[in-house]
């Protein structure tokens, strides 16, 4: 079954959707069993072989696959196909130890380009629009995987890529593009340069974003939509999983993002004990791809933090909007503290811009969280009214006392990409 557009999607019934995946992850589970060194060793010491997945309740029998195992078998050896079958490869960028590397074949590519294609149709693209692609090209899955949807939907592409801010901006003003793809940290950067050189951000030709690759809050989206006068919506993905497009907040999905699970199973677990959590509680995401053939990922566990409901529009499932990572979660005093509930906070203080640094430090044996944040038309008295202001709302709204600096616009670097928001000063004390 073939299901290349939104059209489609939407006339497909939640058993017809069961039944598909059933048989797509069947054939997934073989795949990766016979042809995959790594998944073979792993099922055979788990003592589950492919046949035994009889319903789709019985992928919880099967191991969990994590990023070690990835880079333990770095760069190919994961790999489900003979080399001269994978067309293309990205990396993360390995920051914290090996990159991971992925890889497809001609048809993952062709998948994937359908995928981001129904992404923009759920954004309301279609081939009368002209899409700027600001996410990086290269390596990162972001700027090429956005590129491929958006020919397929038969858009027109800008593809521009991360950075040169002020020739984004000019290309925004010239080519005048009606959807921006970026990562949301970037986009609140080009807004400025746009304010700085034209007035306003709200005139442009642009109606809509497709903002992800890191979390952000609501409270950013909707500053972003004012700031830029567009709708601002939401696109998840992970490398390991394809790249941008596993889930995207369609116009008609309200604040959730639809998983296309005709191409990847989710499952929500509970992140110390692994065990399956049901619908509508909160856990950590896991995927089964059913259509990849390159790089099978069998219960990826993404470290995302989640969770699924019904779908409204559509048989497939959707999940809220990714709040945090197990891993950047810091465990202040006893309290989880997410970045991104900073961002909240921040974004509520008038004046306050969301291009923020949270440095832990530790103070003796405790904790300690250092925010900085920039402000709009700074001065010292207003400043020490904001800092207070941010720092009791922390207080009240988050649990935790944190210190507070105000510093004037453009003093704190900007992101050009994916932007880094903790700086943990307790490995290095
Ligand atoms: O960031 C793919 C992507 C590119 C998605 C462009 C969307 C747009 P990775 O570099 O492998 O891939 O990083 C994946 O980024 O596990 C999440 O933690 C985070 N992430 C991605 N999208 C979102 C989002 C790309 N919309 C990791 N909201 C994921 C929150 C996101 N976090």
């Amino acid at each position: 079954m073939e299901l290349r557009d939104m059209e489609q999607v939407g006339k497909l019934s939640v058993a017809e959707l069961r039944d598909l995946q059933l048989q797509r992850m069947q054939q997934t589970l073989h795949h990766a069993y016979q042809n995959s060194p790594v998944y073979k060793q792993k099922f055979d010491e788990a003592g589950v072989h492919p046949d035994d997945l009889k319903t789709l309740a019985d992928l919880a029998k099967f191991p969990f696959t994590t990023k070690k195992d990835l880079r333990d078998n770095y760069p190919f050896g994961m790999f489900a196909v003979p080399k001269e079958k994978i067309v293309r490869v990205h990396a993360s960028s390995g920051t914290t130890g090996q990159p991971t590397v992925v890889g497809y074949t001609q048809k993952d590519i062709d998948n994937w380009a359908d995928i981001v294609a129904r992404c923009l149709q759920g954004a309301g693209l279609s081939a009368k629009d002209t899409v700027q692609v600001s996410y990086g090209y290269g390596l990162f899955t972001g700027g090429l995987g956005a590129h491929y949807g958006v020919e397929r939907l038969g858009a027109t592409v800008i593809p521009m890529s991360g950075g040169q801010t002020d020739r984004q901006v000019q290309l925004i003003k010239d080519f005048e593009p009606t959807a921006l793809m970026v990562t949301p940290s970037y986009c609140v950067n080009i807004i400025e340069n746009l304010e700085k050189n034209f007035g306003s951000a709200k005139n442009t030709s642009l109606k809509v974003g497709i903002f992800g690759a890191e979390p952000w809050t609501k409270e950013l989206r909707q500053e972003i939509e004012e700031r830029l006068n567009i709708k601002a919506l939401d696109i998840y993905g992970l490398s390991e999983v394809m790249g941008p497009g596993v889930a995207m907040q369609c116009l008609d999905d309200g604040d959730g993002l639809t998983i296309w699970e005709d191409h990847f199973y989710p499952e929500i677990i509970h992140p110390e004990t692994g065990e399956v959590l049901p619908d509508g509680e909160e856990g950590e995401l896991v995927f089964t791809t059913i259509t990849k053939e390159g790089l099978p990922m069998i219960r990826y566990r993404t470290r995302d933090l989640t969770r699924l409901y019904a779908g409204e529009n559509r048989a497939m499932r959707r999940m809220n909007k990714v709040v945090g990572r197990s891993d950047d979660m810091l465990i202040i005093r006893g309290v989880n503290v997410f970045p991104t509930q900073i961002e909240e906070q921040i974004l509520k203080v008038e004046h306050l811009i969301p291009n923020y640094e949270i440095h832990v430090c530790k103070k003796g044996h405790m904790d300690s969280l250092h925010i900085r944040t920039e402000m709009m038309q700074y001065n010292d008295l207003l400043a020490q009214t904001r800092m207070q202001q941010l720092q009791r709302n922390i207080k009240i709204m988050i649990g935790i006392s944190v210190t507070v600096e105000i510093v004037p616009e453009n003093t704190l670097p900007r992101s050009e990409g994916k932007a880094k928001r903790v700086f943990d000063l307790r490995k290095t004390a």
